[in-house]
Parts: structure tokens; C-alpha cells; sequence
């Protein structure tokens, strides 16, 4: 029998393509380039992710984003993910980087945007899966650096599709970031925003007020406030909701606590990804199956959650109605 969620045609549109990085390729990377891990064996290195909270995360991926040094470093990662995602039946993935955390490191947009584009172009021919690129700034630095990293990417805004907000959440509301956000969108640039992974729902409504973003990624806490999922529900702002990191960073003890299908079922537009999902446990499939066996999902609920990600997506009209069919031809079997 083919796997139903695998079969189900998706996007991706949360994940983080340092947060892609397997312990293998850390290892051949750091042996490629001569870099010192602090960790002596692959399993050495599952055993240091156990988190408490984003932060003892974001400690170990800006480490093992170190490895990553050279175009063909860039390249293979992100191919490595596209195949891995084409495998899980994603059909179109919308994928962060982190300029930031390698700009800081001396290696520049020259390095990495090439790395990218041959991945991507490789997928589109060999995979048929489309892609983009989301550039996050990292919202632990100010914004000065975010509007520096902006002309830095200048000359590569036709390869960029969006920009995003990610990093430290607490202590770092998202009217810090309006300025580049504007920047951006007079780029023609579009927008999305990390809020309400860790934060109160007052950073949701503040990534839509203030950078006006077209979706937010997490978005977890919004039902801390009822207006607030109300507004999400009018205005049909999507979720890139990401369950198995959510239970890997305490958000929620185990995901049979989960409040994905609680806000599905209030009218919220949810969508499911990965997020790193070399550090979390698993890709999107896992994400789906996970959420199949803690919370009950359907079949009907896993096809509107795929649904919703085609929608929530920055794909044409006439590319989502594609696949939007193809569901409903599955949906109808
Ligand atoms: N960078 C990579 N993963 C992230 C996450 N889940 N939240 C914020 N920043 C991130
Ligand atoms: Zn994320």
C-alpha cells in the first residue's frame, strides 16, 4: 500500500536549511574543511541534542553551521534536503537561510547564493519540485546589521523571494525589525515572521501590524488570546506550524498536548513542517505522522493540512490549483 501522507502532494514552508544538517554531513564538512568539532562521534552528537528551550538550541545549530564553508558546502546541504523532502512528497519547498550567521563568519553571499542556486536548479530538473528562498535576519542582533545584510544582498534580490524574522524570540518584539521589513517590501520583497514559538501573542500581532507578514512561523502561543485567533481566522493568516520541534523545545510536554487541531478545528489556516529537522527527529512526513498518532488526525485532516500548505504558499494561482487537484483526485479514490 502507498503511504498516504507520503502520496499527499505538499509544501514546505518552514525550515531552516542550517536546521537540515546531519550529524554525517557535520562530520565529512568538518573533515572536509578543517574544522574542530567539539564532538568526537555521531552519536556523541545525538546525545548534545537535548533541549530545554529554543536558546540551548540555537547554541549547538549556529556551531554546526561552522562546518559550512564553501559553494559545493552550501550546495550539498541543500540538496541533500530537496531529496530527502521530494522522498517525503513535498512538491514545492519555501526554505530560510541564515545570511547572518555566515556573513559573521566572513563568507559571503558570493559563497552561499551559488551553493543554493545549483541545488534548487537541480531539483527543478531531476526532482520536479520548485523552490524558494526566504533570507531571515537574526533578530538577536540589531537592525542595523539586518538593513547591512540587505545591501549585502542586493545584487542577488532576483534569486529571494522573502524575507523572515528568526533567531531568540524572547526580548526581541518584531517592531525592532519594521524598518528593513519596509525596506524589503519596497525591495519587492514579501514578508514573514517568526512570533508566538516562545513569545505572547502580542509578538503575532505585532509581526502583522508592524512587518506585515504574510504568514507567521509557529504562532503556537496566539491562543493565549481569543481576539487574536479570531483575527487569524478572518483574515486567514496561515500557521507554519512545526509539531515535533515544538515538543523538542518544551513548548508542549508531549504532542498529544499539541493545540494544532484545536485551532484547525476553530478555523485557524494551519500548515505542517519541519523546521530543522536534523535536530528535532524528523522531516515532514514524520511532522504528519506524529501528528496522525497524537491527536487523532484523519486522512481528511492530514489532506486539509496539505491543502492548506499549497494555499499558504507563494506558488501562482494556476501551480496551486494544480495541486490542489491532485488532493481532491486522492481525497475522491
Ligand atoms: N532558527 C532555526 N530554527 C529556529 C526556530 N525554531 N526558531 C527561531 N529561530 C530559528
Ligand atoms: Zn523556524
Amino acid at each position: 500500500m502507498t503511504d498516504f501522507i507520503i502520496s499527499l502532494p505538499k509544501a514546505e514552508l518552514h525550515v531552516h536549511i542550517e536546521g537540515t544538517l546531519e550529524p554525517e554531513m557535520m562530520f565529512e564538512l568538518a573533515a572536509r574543511n578543517g574544522v574542530d568539532l567539539p564532538f568526537a562521534s555521531v552519536e556523541e552528537i545525538g546525545a548534545a541534542y537535548e533541549f530545554t528551550d529554543l536558546q540551548s538550541f540555537l547554541d549547538i545549530y549556529y556551531q554546526g553551521a561552522e562546518v559550512l564553508q564553501t559553494s559545493d558546502d552550501f550546495r550539498d546541504l541543500m540538496w541533500a534536503y530537496l531529496e530527502r523532502a521530494a522522498s517525503d512528497g513535498v512538491r514545492h519547498t519555501e526554505m530560510f537561510f541564515d545570511a547572518q550567521t555566515h556573513t559573521n563568519r566572513g563568507i559571503g553571499f558570493d559563497v552561499f547564493m551559488p551553493g543554493f542556486a545549483a541545488a534548487m536548479d537541480r531539483a527543478t530538473a531531476e526532482l520536479g519540485m520548485t523552490s524558494l528562498l526566504i533570507m531571515c535576519f537574526l533578530r538577536h542582533l540589531p537592525e542595523s546589521a539586518a538593513i547591512e545584510t540587505l545591501e549585502a544582498a542586493r545584487p542577488y534580490l532576483g534569486q529571494i523571494a522573502a524575507v523572515g524574522l528568526d533567531s531568540s524570540e524572547l526580548g526581541h518584539p518584531p517592531e525592532d525589525f519594521a524598518r528593513v521589513f519596509a525596506m524589503a517590501r519596497d525591495a519587492g520583497l514579501r514578508s514573514v515572521a517568526h512570533a508566538g514559538e516562545e513569545g505572547p501573542p502580542g509578538f503575532i500581532s505585532g509581526a502583522l501590524d508592524s512587518l506585515r507578514a504574510e504568514r507567521i512561523d509557529h504562532g503556537v502561543t496566539c491562543d493565549q488570546d481569543d481576539g487574536l485567533v479570531s483575527r487569524l481566522v478572518t483574515e486567514q493568516i496561515p500557521l507554519t506550524m512545526c509539531p515535533l520541534s515544538n515538543v523538542r523545545l518544551k513548548a508542549f510536554e508531549r504532542m498529544e498536548d499539541h493545540n494544532l487541531k484545536r485551532l484547525m478545528e476553530r478555523g485557524v489556516k494551519v500548515t505542517v513542517n519541519s523546521d530543522d529537522p536534523s535536530y528535532f527527529g524528523g522531516y515532514i512526513a514524520d511532522n504528519y505522522r506524529a501528528l496522525e498518532h497524537g491527536l487523532g488526525l484523519t486522512h481528511a485532516d492530514l489532506a486539509v493540512l496539505a491543502g492548506n500548505s499549497i494555499e499558504a504558499s507563494f506558488l501562482d494561482d494556476e501551480a496551486k490549483a494544480m495541486l490542489i487537484a491532485e488532493i481532491d483526485e486522492m481525497l475522491a479514490d
